[in-house]
């Protein structure tokens, strides 16, 4: 299948190192955009890992995506200048006009909203970023434009 095919072809790139796990499971996520719970086995098996000890990673941290993100990706910073700046009242606003989850993709894969922790912005916090590009003092109506701009 493609998901085995580019598990070998990252663990390879990796001389199959288990101590690389994570940067194995970045390169997977690159790859394919996601890291699929079906690839999970067969990367234990490849690095001689448990299963455990993968799912273990792979939950741990937040990096990882086990969906297919939507075609507009929406990090908004939870850290705590952007706490401060009132950052968590602005993703539930976000959110719910959104129709969306924090964590999650929108029914139609519209939007995927991600957690991010501290963007390097804080000084015109609260800050985001919209398919990688950054903002800064953000509300929820800038959000919606970035978000509708970026679907055209
Ligand atoms: Fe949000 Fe630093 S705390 S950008």
């Amino acid at each position: 299948s493609e998901i085995e095919g580019a598990v070998e072809t990252v663990c390879g790139r990796h001389g199959n190192t288990p101590s690389e796990l994570i940067e194995i499971l970045h390169d997977l996520q690159d790859m394919l955009g996601y890291v699929p719970e079906s690839a999970l086995p067969v990367l234990a098996k490849k690095l001689n890992l448990s299963r455990a000890e993968v799912h273990g990673v792979v939950s741990f941290y937040h990096d990882f995506r086990h969906n297919p993100a939507g075609r507009v990706t929406v990090k908004i910073c939870s850290a705590e200048a952007c706490q401060s700046m009132g950052a968590l009242p602005l993703i539930e606003e976000f959110c719910r006009r959104n129709g969306v989850t924090m964590g999650e993709t929108k029914g139609d894969g519209s939007l995927t909203v991600e957690p991010v922790y501290c963007l390097g912005n804080c000084a015109l916090s609260p800050a985001a970023e919209v398919n990688g590009r950054p903002m800064a003092r953000v509300d929820a109506a800038k959000l919606d434009a970035a978000v509708k701009e970026a679907l055209v």
